[in-house]
């Protein structure tokens, strides 16, 4: 039997942060194990929102030093950029015509995204979820592992996958979502009620995986807390949840123990400790990350297209002859 295939990906728009890593990345690292991995740049979703051509472009090579520098190995696993694998637009055309409307009208992550983008409501943010079923179902995923606010767009791919055998006969295999126990929604340093977010109003709302040493116990000094004085977790404390969730992520213990390191301590103790693990995690990641060479990058990048689009071509060749297409 084959190796279950696992797909995700991530949008280089603008720096990834440490929600994206103890959400998405950290279970990656482990699953890789288990599964036949393809993790995608997905720079066609980034394009949903206004990019600068020039970022986009470095974002792009930046995010896949990220993932190298966090432990994917491109040789165990394909790493690549969606738009250099056109199946994906074509698929998800396709897709399109089987998506109701009401399917979409009903995303959480397009009505946010609307209201924080008003002046740029398109048609492309409407029909993202489409496009990233297209993503994952084109590699007969198995799993797909993601933070929790990914959950509604995989649960369209499952629908999608569904109506697609019904309509055309077995082509697609329904994937399943992977969302952690702990970790699946890290929330904002300066807004604890909502998720960390790169689109977030101020820079105090995350923790960047390439921000520096003094940033980062700024940014923790400056982290909201909640009433109180022990170092506690609790539903009526979710700054310091939120934050004990971090810590124990990091150091890979339950927050259990980590409330019971903090005993006795206050909150000015926990934060300094706090920040001194994020930037124990942090550094060494930066260090890989400014060693590698663009080119050796770029190499990589179009390996791992080669690999996806012999996959992506085979899927496409069945879609379109099941559809009618000649
Ligand atoms: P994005 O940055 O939107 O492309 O998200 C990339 C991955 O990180 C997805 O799997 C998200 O679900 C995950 N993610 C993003 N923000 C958070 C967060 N605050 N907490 C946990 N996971 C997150
Ligand atoms: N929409 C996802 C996010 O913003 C990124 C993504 C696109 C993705 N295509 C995917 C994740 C396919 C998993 C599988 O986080």
């Amino acid at each position: 039997m084959n190796t279950p295939r696992l797909f995700s990906g991530i949008q280089p728009s603008g720096m990834i942060h440490l929600g994206n890593y103890l959400g998405a990345i950290k279970q990656w690292l482990e699953l890789v194990k288990k599964y036949d991995s393809i993790f995608c740049i997905v720079d066609l979703h980034a394009l949903t929102v206004r990019q600068k051509p020039e970022e986009l472009r470095r974002n792009t090579i930046e995010l896949a030093k990220i993932y190298l520098a966090l432990g994917l190995d491109f040789q165990k696993s394909t790493i690549f950029v969606q738009s250099q694998v056109p199946q994906h637009a074509d698929l998800a055309w396709i897709l399109n015509t089987i998506t109701k409307l009401p399917e979409l009208e009903r995303m959480t992550q397009f009505k946010d995204k609307s209201l924080v983008h008003k002046e740029n409501i398109n048609a492309g943010l409407f029909i993202y979820p489409v496009l990233m079923a297209a993503d994952i179902l084109l590699y007969d995923t198995a799993v797909v592992p993601v933070g929790e606010d990914q959950k509604q767009h995989v649960e369209l791919a499952r629908v999608l996958a569904r109506r697609f055998n019904e309509n055309f006969g077995e082509t697609f295999v329904v994937p399943e979502c992977l969302v952690q126990k702990q970790g699946a929604r890290i929330m904002g340093l300066d807004d604890p009620l909502k998720k960390m977010s790169k689109s977030a109003a101020s820079s105090f709302n995350f923790i960047a995986l390439t921000d520096d040493t003094k940033t980062v116990e700024k940014k923790i000094a400056r982290a909201v807390t909640d009433s109180g004085r022990d170092v506690v977790s609790g539903q009526d404390k979710p700054a310091l949840t939120n934050l004990l969730t971090i810590y124990s992520l990091l150091t890979n213990q339950t927050i259990a123990q980590s409330e019971k390191e903090f005993v006795g301590q206050g909150y000015a103790d926990f934060k300094k400790s706090l920040a001194q693990e994020i930037n124990k995690f942090l550094q060494p990641i930066q260090k890989k990350i400014s060693a590698f060479d663009n080119k050796a990058v770029l190499k990589i990048l179009s390996d791992g297209q080669v690999r996806a689009q012999k996959l992506a071509e085979k899927k496409i060749k069945e879609v379109r002859e099941k559809v009618g297409l000649i």
